[in-house]
């Protein structure tokens, strides 16, 4: 089994790497692809030294399957060229996601949609697979009528450029307009704006979570507004989500649906001051659940906090359960 890691030399890309080892995919080879200016540099990978190739090299080695996350730019042009060369794309960037004939995954929740037919498979947005994982059982039991979420974003989103805007922030450096990842400071600072904004007002980032959440649940009738927002952190994203319900819920029964939820963690014990943070969640696969209550304000509702490392499960960690799940089912 071969496997294309492109975007080799970035955040995700070194996540997926890991992601790889600790779950014992059964690759036999690498592959470690990145833009024209990497090739030939060098990465250390788990006691091996590899190069850098370009996606024509990659594309000529024909591995089974390649896992990209080098921007939508780059999926768009290259994913149909490795698809058609009869290698499985699994993309972590926006470009497919929307388009009705991509399959658009979160393993847990909607892996069976799944055929070999599917070249290119789209992991959704971070912000979109830490809140659907844990509504859709929600859904499942209580049927949702709205959603409302506003994020709390780890700055590794963004990649290396923002963290590395961050610690110079941090370390009293002035950076010039070229230097930042973002249009203002983001140390000491939040920013209401993820992606470009649209006609409408809202941004890119804000309707992926609108449009993606309803593709995955494939539930038109089920409304979402978002709000996402960029703060000064770097282990995962968190977010503040108000579910109104078509039907009665029992909050014990909320957190019995949660906690026998495949990857989701309930952390939800405010005596003990136990709720999650990113700082815990960082590096971990789960997805991490709490602040559990009722929305007093209107009936059947409810609000609860959630928080997941953006680079795992709400990126390489969802892209490498999806290959597996390819790979298990005989789909590639
Ligand atoms: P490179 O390091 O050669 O620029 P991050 O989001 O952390 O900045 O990482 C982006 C990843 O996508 C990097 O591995 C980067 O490679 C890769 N990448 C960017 N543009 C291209 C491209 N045109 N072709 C292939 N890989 C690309």
């Amino acid at each position: 089994m071969k496997v294309a890691i492109v975007g080799a030399t970035g955040l995700v890309g070194g996540q997926m790497l890991k992601v790889l080892k600790e779950r014992n995919f059964p690759y036999t080879e690498l592959l470690m692809v990145a833009s024209s200016r990497s090739v030939g540099k060098e990465i250390e990978f788990d006691g091996k030294t590899y190069k850098v190739i370009s996606m024509e090299d990659a594309i000529a080695a024909k591995p089974q399957i390649a896992i990209f996350s080098a921007g939508g730019g780059t999926s768009l042009e290259y994913a149909p060229k490795f698809a058609e060369a009869g290698i499985t794309v699994v993309d972590n960037s926006s470009a497919w996601r929307m388009d009705p004939s991509k399959k658009l995954v979160v393993p847990e929740i909607n892996a069976r949609v799944l055929t070999k037919e599917d070249k290119i498979i789209a992991n959704p947005n971070c912000s979109t697979i830490q809140m659907v994982l844990a509504i859709a059982p929600l859904h499942d039991k209580y049927k949702i009528k709205r959603v409302v979420v506003s994020t709390y974003q780890s700055v590794t989103g963004t990649g290396k450029a923002a963290v590395d805007q961050m610690m110079a922030e941090r370390a009293g450096k002035t950076l010039t307009k070229e230097e930042m990842a973002y249009p203002y400071r983001i140390d000491m600072n939040v920013l209401p704006h993820i992606d470009v904004f649209q006609e409408n007002g809202y941004t890119k980032e804000e309707m992926k979570m609108v449009k993606e959440t309803v593709k995955i649940l494939e539930d038109e009738s089920v409304k979402v507004t978002a709000t996402a927002v960029r703060i000064p952190t770097m282990g995962g994203h968190s977010e503040s989500v108000n579910l109104e319900f078509e039907n009665e819920f029992d909050l014990a029964e909320v957190r019995a649906i949660l906690e026998n939820t495949e990857g989701i963690v309930v952390e939800d014990d405010v005596k003990n001051l136990v709720y999650p943070m990113p700082i815990n969640a960082h590096n971990r696969n789960e997805t991490f659940v709490g602040r559990l209550r009722r929305d007093e304000t209107q009936e059947k509702s409810l609000n609860m906090w959630i928080v997941a490392d953006n680079l795992r499960k709400g990126a390489a960690t969802n892209a490498v359960q999806i290959a597996e799940y390819l790979v298990k089912s005989n789909l590639i």
